[in-house]
């Protein structure tokens, strides 16, 4: 069909030839375009249904409704919106007819950016997959617009969660700051991952009416005593009476440094609590305020507190009451802490290469201390470390090394559910210490503590150890391994071989961008549980850190066995991602039904 275009109109066909049939599908300058002709009018869709794809050409027309034959959903013909919104709206092209030709728009949206915009906060509102993915590649086809997508989904999940912050909102902010590890082709897909998690944890979920500041919050001089109040009421578990003194905090403008340490000081005056999580969400709403220049922090902060305030205490914890009383030992510990911390801090910048506990040399006596079967050794380790100047934020790296070992020779003969325990170590190391670097205080490094006696705790998980990656067994060609590994990862029972093929990769002198993309890409196409994306966050922030050190590889080897551990799975995730990506660019999916 010959095409002439005037202004933003295309002539699409000669009317006779629509009338005559009723239906007639078009290609116009990449669209597939179905005219119909009804009570003497022409109207002008989308044929692909804005669902999955099939052609509309084959549904039924009834009162102007359009209906797709596959799933039943119906469009308004006039401007294409749908009565079933899992369908999505089917683009409708306005229609003019000239000189018996039949003439129409093909003109995206005006303003297109906006619409996306609009049908994200629909696909988050009504927890519709399919929707969300769209817009999203949508909105990051149009320019760098992951960040904007991002803090739509964090202020969607701090409102609409009555409890607060929880996994969704944690999975969202993994996905954000995995975005630099991740092939171009997989950042969207990332974004699209966080956002439909935050909608599925705030489905049929009340919202949250936040609670205002005290009056006259603007007051810099009552932050001190706000922080006091602060600690005061999430100790006897007042969730209301905390979240107002945050608020107040806030609004008195307290720095991000001092609402740092409010948050790590409460969530670290009890042992590990909650197994880590609230810590880590913490660490996470931080980050989210650092990708998203601290907008909206009242609301972002406050949705954390009744994650502290209902948090089971290790105080009241069998495993660590006996046999050996770790809460005991760490209270003990706790007490001597500044004074080794001051005696240290008159050693720093001169501990390298001093014999002493914390150097490069020291570390590797550190680690299996660490990893060993004497509670007080260990904590009489790491008071070592401090008073002989290692600096706090090392000790905690040096943790999280030890509690990533545990999951790198982690026993396949445990029962399947005790990859939590190793993974919940790791975590709460990692986001410990993430926490250091940002605030380097003595009530978190309480924490570190923690983290040391959870590893205690872990032990048996590593009976027998599975053997690490050995440095000198290596390859010539290292990227043809990269081959195996979505294949492996295609089975079940590969964790082992899976651990050995991504140590021996980088001992071999793999290019470790690919590995990490690689291990991105094959994370996304899982519908992998929440510890899952944690995981490999967390491994991947540790391995930025470590560069391909023995401890860099063995994180990336812990991470990668846990990934197979729990893989493969249904991938139904992937599934609505690749009918969108395919409906955005527009292909013909179901062109043989023609
Ligand atoms: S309703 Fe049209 S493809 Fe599902």
């Amino acid at each position: 069909m010959q095409m002439t275009q005037t202004e933003s109109y295309i002539r699409a066909a000669h009317l006779d030839d629509v009338r005559k049939v009723g239906r007639l599908v078009v290609a116009i300058a990449g669209h597939t375009v179905l005219l119909i002709h009804v009570d003497d009018k022409v109207y002008a869709v989308d044929n692909r249904c804005p669902h999955m794809g099939f052609p509309l050409h084959r549904g039924t027309i009834q009162d102007c409704i359009l209906t797709c034959d596959w799933h039943y959903a119906r469009f308004d013909l006039m401007s294409g919106g749908t009565f079933d919104p899992w369908a999505d709206d089917l683009p409708a092209f306005p229609v003019q007819i000239r000189d018996h030709e039949v003439w129409i728009d093909l003109a995206a949206p005006a303003d297109s950016f906006a619409h996306h915009r609009q049908r994200l906060q629909d696909g988050l509102e009504q927890g519709i997959p399919l929707v969300i993915s769209k817009s999203v590649i949508a909105l990051l086809h149009q320019g760098n617009n992951a960040t904007e997508a991002f803090r739509m989904g964090l202020d969607f999940g701090v409102r609409y969660r009555q409890s607060g912050w929880d996994t969704g909102l944690t999975i969202h902010t993994c996905m954000m700051n995995l975005l630099p590890y991740l092939d171009a082709e997989d950042k969207p897909r990332a974004i699209y991952h966080g956002l439909a998690a935050v909608a599925r944890d705030t489905s049929d979920q009340p919202p949250r009416f936040p609670i205002q500041p005290l009056p006259q919050s603007d007051n810099p001089e009552k932050v001190p005593i706000l922080q006091t109040w602060f600690r005061q009421f999430v100790e006897v578990r007042d969730t209301k009476g905390a979240e107002r003194c945050l608020a107040s905090a806030i609004r008195a403008g307290a720095s991000q440094t001092q609402l740092a340490q409010m948050l790590f000081t409460v969530v670290t005056d009890h042992r590990y609590i909650d197994v880590g999580h609230p810590l880590d969400f913490t660490n996470k709403a931080l980050e989210a305020l650092d990708a998203t220049d601290w907008h909206n922090a009242e609301l972002v902060l406050t949705s954390l507190v009744s994650s502290y305030t209902s948090a089971t205490r290790m105080e009241e914890s069998r495993s660590w009451r006996s046999p050996v009383d770790l809460v005991a030992i760490l209270q003990q510990a706790f007490k001597t802490v500044p004074v080794s911390l001051a005696e240290g801090k008159k050693q720093q910048g001169s501990w390298v290469g001093n014999g002493n506990l914390c150097d490069s040399t020291y570390r590797d006596r550190l680690l299996p201390i660490l990893l060993g079967n004497d509670a007080q050794a260990i904590v009489d380790v790491l008071l070592t470390a401090l008073r002989q100047g290692c600096a706090e934020v090392e000790l905690a790296g040096t943790v999280t090394e030890a509690a990533a070992l545990r999951i790198a020779q982690f026993s396949t003969n445990n029962d399947f559910n005790d990859w939590d325990s190793a993974h919940h170590t790791f975590t709460f190391a990692n986001a410990v210490h993430q926490g250091m670097r940002r605030v380097a205080s003595l009530e978190l490094l309480r924490a570190v503590f923690d983290a040391a006696m959870s590893i205690y705790l872990d032990r048996f998980l590593n009976v027998p150890a599975a053997r690490l990656p050995k440095p000198d067994k290596t390859v010539e060609n290292p990227a043809e391994l990269l081959h195996e590994l979505p294949e492996l990862l295609d089975r079940q029972q590969q964790v082992n071989r899976v651990g050995e093929l991504v140590g021996c990769y980088l001992y071999s002198g793999g290019e470790p961008k690919q590995l990490l993309a690689l291990l991105g890409k094959l994370l996304l196409r899982e519908d992998r549980q929440f510890h899952v994306i944690q995981e490999i966050e967390a491994a991947f922030c540790q391995y930025s850190r470590l560069g391909n050190s023995t401890g860099g590889i063995n994180v990336l080897v812990a991470a990668s066995r846990y990934l197979a551990a729990h893989t493969p799975t249904m991938r139904s995730q992937e599934q609505t991602y690749q009918m969108a990506d395919r409906l955005h660019r527009g292909d013909r999916l179901f062109e043989d039904v023609n």
